[in-house]
């Protein structure tokens, strides 16, 4: 079993990894030394694949455990939710030594998380992230929410898990499509992290669509450590953790004009990373050679490199809440070099949609 460290100004918590790991959760949790009971929340597709092997584990390890299953979903991220969980976990005697157990992806994550954080002030929290996005971003770090109806991931605060226990033999049974959208931020990690990761993807990519433990553990794991590094100093999001958002800028363009159903997370992310890498060599003179790499990359995966049924103009103006307030330029992170990230880079507006228009025009 690899075990992490994270060590952040607010906390330090291991972060367990490997194959088989989902049954040691208990006795992960009782080796803790913080006694109390865990209540496990996850959602009805993960429950029906993978609850039962936690519960086991809390038996084995003679934890008094309940389970709450919420409805799969991005519309699990409520208020509404939320009362009714913080109401059962009232009915439940919960108490503040007890915790709460995230079975599930980064929508279990993220809310099970922000209930963690408030339910009596806040309670223990252990992540046990079953997508791929929750097992290399949203489990580590810290940022729990949930959705207003105005806007996604408005509510909500910085709480750190007690411990994190990553299981990369869950991601067997994940869909396709929601490998892919873990493998957009799989990529996004090879960018930052450098030429090693980045044609190790390149080399291998096939066996982790193969689900080729032997490959897939690594990745999971430099994906972790990267976010980790980068969390550790700057846990509250106020400088260098902005190099997470590579990609992203243009990505929440694509996701906010395509109304949240043309274009999923992951697919707007690999679309963003094409737009960062071409802006990157325009502004920073990163070899555009890079720029094919990562597009051969991209397609390899199943992922879009070309933007289609979105209008451009309105990915620019979606846009517009990241564009700084003196001027019309766009704050973006870019790579001067795969593995040297610069944050706060100005494009331009012009150069900005060229860019854009450049992914697709139809
Ligand atoms: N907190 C953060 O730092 C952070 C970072 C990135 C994203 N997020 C949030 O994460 C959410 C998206 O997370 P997600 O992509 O994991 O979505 P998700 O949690 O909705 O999971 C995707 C789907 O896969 C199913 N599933 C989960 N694990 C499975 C498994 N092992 N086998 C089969 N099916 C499985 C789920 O039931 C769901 O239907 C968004 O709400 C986003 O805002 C948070
Ligand atoms: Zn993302």
């Amino acid at each position: 079993m690899i075990q992490l460290l994270a060590s952040t100004r607010s906390k330090e918590y291991p972060i367990y990894l490997s194959g088989g790991a989902a049954s040691d959760v208990g006795s992960l949790w009782s080796s803790q030394g913080r006694g109390g009971k865990l209540v496990i929340i996850t959602d009805s597709n993960v429950a029906e694949l993978w609850l039962r092997k936690v519960e086991a584990s809390m038996d084995d390890a003679g934890i008094t455990a309940s389970s709450i299953i919420v409805e799969a979903g991005e519309a699990a991220k409520s208020l509404e939710r939320a009362a009714e969980l913080y109401s059962k976990l009232f009915a439940l005697n919960v108490r503040r030594r007890d915790a709460v157990c995230a079975l599930g992806g980064g929508v279990v994550g993220d809310l099970a998380g922000f209930i963690a954080s408030t339910y009596m002030r806040g309670i223990g929290l252990v992540q046990v992230p079953t997508t791929l996005l929750a097992q290399v971003d949203s489990s580590i770090g810290g940022k729990v929410g949930i959705n207003i109806d105005e806007a996604k991931n408005y509510v909500g605060s910085f709480y750190q898990p007690d411990m994190v226990v990553t299981d990369p033999d869950l991601l067997r049974t994940l869909p396709d499509a929601q490998l892919k959208e873990g493998l957009a931020e799989v990529v996004k990690y090879a960018m930052l992290s450098g030429e090693d990761f980045f044609a190790a993807m390149e080399s291998s990519y096939e066996k982790f669509l193969g689900m080729d433990m032997a490959f897939v553990e690594p990745v999971v794991r430099r994906c972790i450590e990267y976010k980790l590094a980068v969390v550790s100093e700057d846990e509250r999001d106020l400088g260098r953790r902005a190099v997470l958002n590579l990609g992203h800028t243009v990505a929440h363009g694509i996701e906010t004009a395509g109304g949240y159903e043309r274009y999923s997370h992951g697919q707007a992310v690999s679309l963003g990373l094409l737009a960062a890498a071409r802006l990157s060599s325009e502004i920073l003179q990163l070899d555009a050679a890079y720029g094919e790499r990562l597009r051969v990359l991209l397609e390899a995966l199943g992922l879009p490199v070309e933007m289609h049924g979105v209008d451009p103009a309105l990915v620019l103006r979606s846009m517009a809440s990241d564009k700084k307030a003196d001027d019309d330029s766009i704050n973006m992170v870019l790579l001067e070099e795969l593995g040297r990230p610069v944050i706060n880079c100005d494009v331009p507006p012009g150069q900005m949609e060229a860019v854009v228009r450049g992914l697709g025009e139809d």
